[in-house]
Protein backbone atom coordinates (compact mmCIF):
# COMPACT_ATOMS: atom_id res chain seq x y z
CA UNK A 1 0.00 0.00 0.00
CA UNK A 2 1.40 3.63 -0.93
CA UNK A 3 0.37 6.55 0.88
CA UNK A 4 -0.55 9.30 -1.90
CA UNK A 5 -0.06 13.26 -1.74
CA UNK A 6 -3.99 14.89 -0.92
CA UNK A 7 -5.02 17.73 -2.57
CA UNK A 8 -5.11 21.19 -0.75
CA UNK A 9 -7.82 23.25 -1.56
CA UNK A 10 -8.73 25.35 -3.53
CA UNK A 11 -8.21 23.02 -6.18
CA UNK A 12 -10.35 22.17 -9.19
CA UNK A 13 -10.27 18.24 -9.02
CA UNK A 14 -11.86 18.80 -5.20
CA UNK A 15 -14.51 20.58 -7.01
CA UNK A 16 -15.55 18.10 -9.59
CA UNK A 17 -18.61 15.59 -9.29
CA UNK A 18 -16.76 12.39 -9.21
CA UNK A 19 -18.09 9.11 -12.06
CA UNK A 20 -19.76 6.02 -10.28
CA UNK A 21 -17.33 2.65 -10.45
CA UNK A 22 -18.60 0.40 -13.01
CA UNK A 23 -16.90 -2.81 -12.12
CA UNK A 24 -14.42 -3.54 -9.15
CA UNK A 25 -11.29 -4.09 -10.64
CA UNK A 26 -8.12 -4.52 -8.64
CA UNK A 27 -7.22 -1.11 -9.78
CA UNK A 28 -9.59 0.24 -7.33
CA UNK A 29 -8.83 -1.66 -4.79
CA UNK A 30 -5.95 -0.88 -4.51
CA UNK A 31 -6.83 2.51 -4.91
CA UNK A 32 -9.28 2.11 -1.53
CA UNK A 33 -6.30 0.80 0.10
CA UNK A 34 -4.27 3.48 -0.72
CA UNK A 35 -6.59 5.78 0.80
CA UNK A 36 -6.80 4.00 3.76
CA UNK A 37 -2.63 3.84 4.35
CA UNK A 38 -3.43 7.91 3.47
CA UNK A 39 -5.86 8.46 6.23
CA UNK A 40 -3.89 6.71 8.42
CA UNK A 41 -0.80 7.88 7.27
CA UNK A 42 -2.72 11.80 7.69
CA UNK A 43 -4.06 11.06 10.57
CA UNK A 44 -7.64 11.71 9.58
CA UNK A 45 -10.62 9.71 9.92
CA UNK A 46 -12.33 9.46 6.16
CA UNK A 47 -10.81 10.16 2.81
CA UNK A 48 -12.24 10.49 -0.66
CA UNK A 49 -10.74 9.67 -3.94
CA UNK A 50 -11.06 12.92 -5.43
CA UNK A 51 -8.32 13.52 -2.41
CA UNK A 52 -5.87 12.01 -3.96
CA UNK A 53 -6.94 13.42 -7.40
CA UNK A 54 -9.33 10.48 -8.45
CA UNK A 55 -12.63 11.62 -9.55
CA UNK A 56 -14.27 7.87 -8.81
CA UNK A 57 -16.98 7.34 -6.12
CA UNK A 58 -14.80 5.77 -3.42
CA UNK A 59 -14.42 6.92 -0.52
CA UNK A 60 -12.75 5.18 2.93
CA UNK A 61 -13.57 5.73 6.54
CA UNK A 62 -12.24 4.47 10.14
CA UNK A 63 -13.81 6.60 12.59
CA UNK A 64 -12.57 4.77 15.66
CA UNK A 65 -10.94 7.08 17.76
CA UNK A 66 -10.22 5.55 20.89
CA UNK A 67 -6.39 4.82 21.48
CA UNK A 68 -5.73 1.04 21.35
CA UNK A 69 -9.44 0.07 20.19
CA UNK A 70 -8.76 -2.21 17.24
CA UNK A 71 -8.82 -0.68 13.36
CA UNK A 72 -12.90 -0.59 11.66
CA UNK A 73 -11.54 0.72 8.05
CA UNK A 74 -14.41 0.34 6.07
CA UNK A 75 -14.14 1.01 2.27
CA UNK A 76 -17.89 2.33 0.16
CA UNK A 77 -17.70 2.39 -3.74
CA UNK A 78 -20.71 4.33 -5.10
CA UNK A 79 -22.12 5.52 -1.37
CA UNK A 80 -25.82 6.88 -1.40
CA UNK A 81 -27.53 8.11 1.36
CA UNK A 82 -30.93 6.84 1.17
CA UNK A 83 -32.75 8.39 4.44
CA UNK A 84 -31.51 10.51 6.61
CA UNK A 85 -32.98 11.30 10.72
CA UNK A 86 -34.97 14.69 11.05
CA UNK A 87 -32.89 15.16 14.34
CA UNK A 88 -29.70 17.13 13.82
CA UNK A 89 -25.77 16.69 15.14
CA UNK A 90 -23.43 19.32 15.58
CA UNK A 91 -20.03 18.37 15.33
CA UNK A 92 -16.86 20.22 14.51
CA UNK A 93 -15.55 19.33 11.39
CA UNK A 94 -11.88 19.28 9.58
CA UNK A 95 -10.76 17.95 6.15
CA UNK A 96 -7.15 16.74 5.16
CA UNK A 97 -7.29 18.58 2.35
CA UNK A 98 -8.25 21.62 4.34
CA UNK A 99 -5.60 21.42 7.07
CA UNK A 100 -5.70 22.83 11.02
CA UNK A 101 -8.78 24.36 10.00
CA UNK A 102 -12.16 23.26 11.80
CA UNK A 103 -16.14 24.92 12.17
CA UNK A 104 -19.23 23.43 12.98
CA UNK A 105 -21.42 21.75 10.33
CA UNK A 106 -25.19 20.71 11.35
CA UNK A 107 -25.85 17.71 9.43
CA UNK A 108 -28.37 15.03 9.98
CA UNK A 109 -27.44 12.29 13.25
CA UNK A 110 -28.14 9.81 11.30
CA UNK A 111 -28.40 8.25 7.80
CA UNK A 112 -28.55 5.14 5.85
CA UNK A 113 -25.64 4.37 3.09
CA UNK A 114 -26.22 2.06 0.10
CA UNK A 115 -22.95 1.27 -0.77
CA UNK A 116 -21.03 -1.54 -2.88
CA UNK A 117 -17.64 -3.23 -1.10
CA UNK A 118 -14.68 -4.38 -2.30
CA UNK A 119 -15.84 -7.49 -3.27
CA UNK A 120 -18.91 -6.20 -5.74
CA UNK A 121 -21.53 -6.97 -2.86
CA UNK A 122 -24.37 -4.38 -2.26
CA UNK A 123 -24.59 -3.49 1.46
CA UNK A 124 -26.49 -0.91 3.46
CA UNK A 125 -26.15 0.44 6.46
CA UNK A 126 -27.06 2.79 9.48
CA UNK A 127 -24.52 5.18 10.70
CA UNK A 128 -24.82 7.38 13.90
CA UNK A 129 -22.18 9.41 15.85
CA UNK A 130 -19.15 10.75 14.22
CA UNK A 131 -19.87 8.10 11.85
CA UNK A 132 -22.76 9.54 10.71
CA UNK A 133 -21.04 13.05 10.24
CA UNK A 134 -18.05 11.15 8.52
CA UNK A 135 -19.94 9.16 5.86
CA UNK A 136 -22.09 12.88 4.53
CA UNK A 137 -19.08 14.54 4.71
CA UNK A 138 -16.67 12.41 2.64
CA UNK A 139 -19.83 11.44 0.12
CA UNK A 140 -20.50 15.30 -0.32
CA UNK A 141 -16.40 15.28 -2.02
CA UNK A 142 -17.35 13.18 -4.13
CA UNK A 143 -20.11 15.83 -5.45
CA UNK A 144 -17.37 18.46 -5.12
CA UNK A 145 -18.33 19.87 -1.98
CA UNK A 146 -16.43 20.58 1.13
CA UNK A 147 -17.45 21.38 4.67
CA UNK A 148 -16.35 25.20 4.45
CA UNK A 149 -18.92 25.27 1.92
CA UNK A 150 -22.05 24.94 5.20
CA UNK A 151 -20.43 28.70 6.50
CA UNK A 152 -20.85 31.83 5.72
CA UNK A 153 -18.72 33.39 2.79
CA UNK A 154 -17.00 35.20 4.93
CA UNK A 155 -15.54 32.10 6.99
CA UNK A 156 -15.13 30.64 3.60
CA UNK A 157 -13.36 33.29 1.94
CA UNK A 158 -10.54 33.67 5.20
CA UNK A 159 -10.01 30.15 5.66
CA UNK A 160 -9.54 29.77 1.25
CA UNK A 161 -6.80 32.67 1.92
CA UNK A 162 -5.29 30.81 3.80
CA UNK A 163 -4.85 27.76 2.10
CA UNK A 164 -4.16 29.56 -0.42
CA UNK A 165 -1.30 31.15 1.41
CA UNK A 166 0.02 27.54 2.98
CA UNK A 167 0.04 26.31 -0.38
CA UNK A 168 2.17 28.59 -1.96
CA UNK A 169 4.98 28.50 1.50
CA UNK A 170 4.38 24.78 0.34
CA UNK A 171 5.64 25.08 -2.82
CA UNK A 172 8.57 27.30 -1.87
CA UNK A 173 9.79 24.29 0.15
CA UNK A 174 9.21 26.46 3.37
NI1 LIG B 1 -12.73 16.20 3.85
Amino acid sequence: MTVRPILIHPDPRLRKVAEPVADLSDELRRLADDMLETMYDAPGVGLAAPQVGIGARVIVMDCVKEEGAPRQPIQLFNPEVVASSDALNVYEEGCLSIPEQYAEVTRPAEVTVRWIDRDGTEKQQDFAGLWATCVQHEIDHLNGKLFIDYLTPLKRQLITRKMTKLKRERARGL
